[in-house]
């Protein structure tokens, strides 16, 4: 019998050595044997089958529950004509802004649907932006934590540095070709202000970006890059002066300007069509990873996760997943604890409610009035989530989890000194739920949504965990 390295037998089956390995351990490979320290493989063995193309539970709860609805037709049905997933979502707007609207979605469902809208964004994320964004298998943080394999979707490395600049581009050019000459936006951790001053620098716009205060100094580098960029960073003095605070500021003055300017919101939230155009803007994420993730592994992950703010790069990450057997879990922010005012964690704790112009779950004080959202990733702090993430919870497919600040922290620098990638602090929450499956999963492969890098967030983990910083 002539037998095959495991090098050998990767690239006669196309599929990585890691992935030979454990299929060798969990004596998949039929004749295989092990001999003077390795493995070695029988010429003729059939490649296994991919078990996780059928689908596997990992987890009592497992999300694959939610498989047994119609996912093939999902993206026609979902969301319905006047912006419903279910019962979440539609446009709760004076009339006014109602309009602005209509003019919006008419403008998504003709110009952004042209051959010559599609062509262009793609010469953008392919020239400008650095698209295709690659997959990393992080070996030294897999190998530190056992056996299960963690993958990252790298975002990070997108033009800007987050996954943001994919939507910003996209309702930028739809701004441009409806004729605006100004861009309006919130921002929480400034990576979406920074996506959206460097769209308005790209189509020669004007841009104005309201931002809390809070988030002002927690974001320093970030509120320099959009000054850097031509922005004006205008301070919302109000409330929690954070990013709920910044959209009610960037929607008031909208509400004034939007015969010219155009509202890019950042996050799959807001009324519709906005939950539509993020989702559909940022779904090149997943789409992108499958593919790549397959080409690389030869298989599905077990898990995809993402964190979840108002859910922009869940929802682009999770859309290319729904119908495959694949565990999926959107991370939400569980901050310093479970009471209102310390926690984003909308999906756990939220009430349906409406907030900015659509109907969504959103934390709600016993009294009905919308209660304060905290966490230290300030892109998580939001009362809201995207009603579409409300949806696929209700239906069973996607399970959200909640992470702690100091669970992110962990992982936050877990990640910067073994893989030498700094995460942003949005995206660890997403890194350390991966980690906690690691540490208590035999095996199995997860792919992360790194939405962000976290150069905006060095100076305030150095000053708030010095102590992680010295270890
Ligand atoms: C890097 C990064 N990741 C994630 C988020 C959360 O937003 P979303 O849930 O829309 O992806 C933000 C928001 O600012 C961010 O900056």
């Amino acid at each position: 019998m002539k037998y095959l390295s495991v090098k050998e037998i990767s690239e006669k089956w196309n599929i990585n050595e890691r992935r030979v390995r454990a299929l060798l351990q969990d004596k998949r490979i039929e004749g295989a044997i092990y001999e003077n320290h390795r493995y070695l493989i029988p010429i003729n063995a059939s490649k296994p089958l991919d078990r996780r193309v059928k689908g596997q539970r990992l987890f009592e709860d497992s999300p694959l529950k939610g498989m047994d609805f119609d996912f093939k037709n999902y993206r026609k049905k979902y969301p319905t004509e006047d912006g419903y997933f279910g019962r979440y979502g539609g446009c709760y707007l004076p009339k006014n802004l109602q309009k602005a609207m209509d003019e919006i979605y008419e403008g998504y469902l003709t110009i952004a649907k042209s051959a010559k809208f599609i062509n262009e964004l793609r010469e953008i994320r392919k020239n400008y932006q650095g698209r295709p964004t690659p997959i990393y298998h992080c070996q030294n943080l897999s190998n530190y934590l056992g056996k299960v394999q963690i993958y990252l979707k790298r975002e990070d490395l997108n033009h800007g540095g987050a996954h943001k600049l994919n939507n910003a581009m996209g309702q930028a050019l739809l701004a441009k070709y409806l004729g605006k000459t100004k861009l309006i936006a919130e921002t929480g951790a400034g990576s979406h202000g920074s996506a959206v001053a460097m769209a308005a620098a790209y189509f020669g716009l004007k841009c104005d970006i309201y931002m809390g205060e809070v988030d002002i100094e927690k974001q320093a580098p970030n509120v320099a890059r959009i000054k850097v960029l031509g922005g004006n960073v205008i301070p919302v003095k109000e409330g929690t002066k954070t990013l709920k605070e910044a959209v009610d500021a960037a929607f008031n003055a909208y509400a004034k300007e939007y015969k010219n300017a155009f509202y890019v919101i950042g996050s799959a939230v807001g009324p519709h069509p906005y939950p539509l155009m993020v989702r559909d803007f940022q779904d090149i994420i997943g789409v992108e990873a499958k593919r790549q993730f397959i080409e690389m592994t030869g298989e599905l992950p077990d898990i995809v996760t993402a964190c979840v703010g108002g859910g922009s790069n869940a929802i682009g990450m999770f859309e290319a997943f729904l119908e495959e057997p694949v565990n999926i879990v959107g991370v939400e922010a569980l901050g310093s604890g479970k009471e209102i005012g310390k926690n984003a964690a909308t999906m756990t704790f939220g009430k349906e409610n409406i907030l900015h112009g659509f109907n969504s779950l959103v934390i709600t004080k016993d009294n009905g009035e919308i209660g304060d959202a905290y966490s230290i990733a300030s892109g998580l702090d939001y009362p809201g989530v995207g009603p579409e993430h409300a949806f696929l919870k209700e239906i069973g497919r996607v399970n959200y989890v909640g992470v702690t600040d100091d669970e992110a922290a962990e992982a936050f620098f877990l990640l910067s000194r073994l893989e030498g990638i700094i995460p942003a602090i949005e995206s660890a929450h997403a890194l350390a739920y991966a980690i906690k499956c690691a540490r208590s999963m035999k095996s199995g492969s997860i792919l992360v949504c790194l939405s962000g890098r976290g150069d905006k967030d060095m100076d305030y983990m150095l000053k708030r965990y010095p102590h992680m910083f010295l270890k």
